[in-house]
């Protein structure tokens, strides 16, 4: 690190984002940026262009680790990402999903397990897949103090029960459930909830009736929107769902500068006599 870099860092004053400054965001219209981060430098990256929320979130299973679900990651993989991505959040507020089997077996595992990301990684808050089925655990970690954030519609934690990725919540019946769930996790206090993957008119009628932030995946104007990093920026060249919208083609220009990588060193022209001691 250059000493020029090193001087701006510490004179660089950032007022952290909170789940209240979150809160007043959606109370005055102004819609909220979350995206996904898993390691230190990405997270700077992501945090020094303004995110507001940055979630860890158990996607790391399929992006970082290359499984096909998110099911296998632990909490352990889970607060060694998280607290990477704090190390280089200095405005974001850093929400981490708590991974399969950390809090469905009953309350006081799940509030164990939150805190142990609070505490081990130093994160802001965390997010749980469900609705009424999960209001024990989800209130027993707000007791505790912990913001938490809800996640209804396509949960992928619940993959094997679905049977496919497709949109959820089509049908009435699993509609007025999203709706009911929705408002169950508002009146037990969490401060945001994410909406995937579910059709756009029932996202936004949700993002209206309550008062707390949605954030939409695949699911149409909400109050703020979430993507994966990697699918946004193109790493994953073979995932591109309809709701995605690819900012960049990472996958091209670093297969480029790999490629030419290779070119230099088996042509002797890196190093260069001004790239050596
Ligand atoms: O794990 C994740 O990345 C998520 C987002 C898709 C919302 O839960």
């Amino acid at each position: 690190m250059s000493k020029t870099h090193l001087t701006m860092s510490v004179n660089k004053e950032v007022k952290r984002i909170t789940t209240h400054i979150l809160q007043e965001m959606k109370n005055r219209g102004e819609k909220i940026a979350m995206l996904t981060a898993y390691d230190y430098s990405m997270a700077a990256i992501v945090d020094d262009a303004g995110m507001d929320i940055i979630l860890v979130g158990d996607s790391a299973s399929n992006v970082m680790a290359g499984h096909e679900t998110t099911l296998p990651i632990t909490l352990d993989q889970m607060i060694y990402h998280a607290s990477s991505v704090v190390r280089a959040a200095k405005r974001a507020l850093v929400v981490v999903d708590l991974p399969f089997g950390s809090y469905q077996g009953n309350s006081k595992e799940a509030l164990n397990s939150a805190i142990r990301i609070m505490k081990e990684s130093g994160a802001h808050g965390v997010k749980m897949e469900g609705g009424v089925e999960i209001a024990e655990s989800v209130s027993r970690i707000l007791t505790a103090g912990i913001p938490v954030m809800g996640h209804l519609g396509l949960t992928p934690q619940s993959i094997y029960k679905f049977g496919t990725y497709t949109v959820r919540a089509k049908e009435e019946i699993e509609a007025q459930k999203l709706r009911d769930d929705a408002l169950k996790l508002q009146e037990l206090g969490c401060f945001a909830i994410v909406l995937e993957k579910i059709p756009a008119k029932l996202a936004t009628e949700v993002s209206k009736s309550v008062q707390i932030p949605i954030i939409g995946i695949g699911a149409g104007q909400c109050d703020g929107q979430v993507l994966v990093i990697h699918d946004m920026l193109g790493i994953n060249n073979d995932f591109k769902p309809r709701f995605l919208r690819q900012y960049a083609n990472l996958y091209e220009q670093m297969n480029g500068a790999f490629k030419n990588y290779i070119t230099d060193v088996k042509s002797k022209s890196f190093p260069n006599d001004k790239e050596q001691y």
